[in-house]
């Protein structure tokens, strides 16, 4: 397996393997690797003969006052994961090596780079309104990874939904020759979704985020039941996060599973729960799908 860090390197290396006919399969993370981003790392490996994935923390990303620093970077730990997995290239750049030399004084937004991608509408709602600027960083980032290791196939997961949407929407507007292959949310035997966030969780905490899931869990159940009605729906998942007084909800909706707009009313169109709350200073998402 090899290790990359400059952005040429990685091309070079991307080039080899297209022009020899191999299929390229990539699974972007910040790292702090947990059993989610090994599905899609699994995934791919079934699926392509070269296997890339990136880890980095990337800024531009993260707001001011989030929790950039303090982001896990186990990174020899995340290399023997991946190596066990048959990974065959870590793409692991430094913050200069994508943004430029800048971005080395420390100060977060001091970038070279000067072309930021934004996906709007998709982008603006929900985490766009909570996290302003961090779906563009995510797609930005996303667009130069896609550029950098020019993949056929690139893996993301469901625990993330709008992230996915957003990046579903970018390779069809800029014609990214790329297939987008979403995989199912991993979950605790709680239904907890992992999160490498979820290491901040102290042991009270890490029982009431439990909330989370019952309450998405109760909404697909009662739809299955045949309830329809959305404000009934919402209301049963509210009670079940206020009763845990830990969890402070953001938002719980349920919207179009494309759109991310709004539901009045649950009808043919595929739908989505999508949760976000603070748990203690921990900032967890979730969702699930509303079949019926
Ligand atoms: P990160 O949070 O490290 O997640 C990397 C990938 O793993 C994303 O596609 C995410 O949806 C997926 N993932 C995380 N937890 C999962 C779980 N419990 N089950 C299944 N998949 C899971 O998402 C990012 O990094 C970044 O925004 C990135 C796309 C790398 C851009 O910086």
């Amino acid at each position: 397996m090899q290790i990359i860090e400059t952005p040429q390197q990685m091309q070079a290396l991307s080039a080899e393997w297209r022009c020899s006919g191999q299929t390229v399969g990539f699974v972007p993370t910040m790292g702090a690797l947990h059993e989610g981003h090994l599905s899609l790392v699994r995934a791919a490996r079934s699926q392509c003969q070269k296997v890339v994935a990136s880890v980095f923390v990337n800024p531009t990303q993260f707001g001011p006052q989030e929790d950039l620093d303090q982001y896990p970077r186990p990174f020899e730990h995340d290399c023997e994961l991946l190596r066990e997995e048959g990974c065959d290239a870590i793409f692991a750049p430094s913050v200069a090596a994508m943004y430029g030399a800048a971005a080395l004084k420390h100060e977060p937004h001091a970038y070279e780079s000067h072309t930021f991608v934004e996906v709007s509408k998709l982008g603006d709602v929900w985490e766009g309104v909570i996290r302003p600027g961090h779906l563009r960083g995510v797609a930005t980032v996303v667009t130069k990874l896609f550029n950098i290791v020019r993949p056929q196939r690139a893996y993301f997961g469901e625990k993330d939904y709008q992230q996915l949407k957003v990046i579903e929407c970018l390779v069809r507007d800029l014609n990214f020759d790329i297939e987008i292959v979403p995989l199912p949310t991993v979950r605790e035997a709680d239904g907890l979704a992992l999160s490498s966030r979820n290491a901040y969780l102290a042991p009270a905490e890490r029982a009431a985020a439990t909330a989370l899931y019952q309450a998405l869990s109760q909404a697909a159940a009662m739809v299955q039941q045949g309830e329809r009605d959305i404000a009934v729906l919402g209301a049963a998942m509210e009670k079940i996060c206020d009763a845990q007084p830990l969890v402070k909800v953001q938002y719980i909706t349920i919207v179009d599973a494309e759109t991310l707009a709004p539901l009045d009313r649950l009808e043919d169109s595929p739908a989505r729960v999508l949760i976000a709350a603070k748990v203690g200073e921990t900032r967890l998402i979730d969702n699930i799908a509303l079949s019926f």
